[in-house]
């Protein structure tokens, strides 16, 4: 199987809010720390994994929050999403066993997968309207 690529973040993936920028900066160097431990065939994945989800779920509870109070219209969308990643991890997790491989890769396939195209697709489209949004309520 080929070697997952690490996740690097880019000033181009900004979605105009300090904190949030930040939050995605700091997911995907977890994710990075993850599938790092897989790769050295870590036992010590599953504590990692917890933490990792935990994170995305704060994280997850700050975009809802910073959408909601700037009147995102696409908020329904993007919650879907949040939503249905959270119950498939929380799936893998409840079924994650050491031995099996298949299991853990396809888990961190789609966890690698959803966290970069999410943010660099969903995400900024909100980004866009906080850009927006937040300029005109500077005039
Ligand atoms: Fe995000
Ligand atoms: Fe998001």
């Amino acid at each position: 199987m080929e070697p997952f690529k690490p996740l690097a973040w880019s000033p181009q993936y900004t979605v105009h809010d300090t904190e949030l920028d930040t939050q995605h900066q700091k997911l995907f160097s977890i994710t990075n720390e993850v599938l790092a431990l897989y790769e050295n065939g870590s036992a010590e994945l599953l504590p990692s994994l917890r933490d990792l989800v935990e994170y995305l779920c704060t994280h997850i509870r700050s975009e809802n929050k910073v959408m909601l109070d700037c009147d995102y219209p696409g908020y329904a969308a993007q919650n879907k999403q949040h939503v249905e990643f959270i119950d498939k991890l929380q799936n893998f997790l409840k079924n994650y066993r050491e031995e099996d491989e298949n299991l853990t890769y396809n888990m961190l396939f789609y966890l690698h997968h959803w966290i970069y195209s999410h943010t660099i697709n969903m995400d900024l489209k909100y980004g866009q309207h906080l850009l927006h949004t937040r300029t005109v309520d500077k005039k």
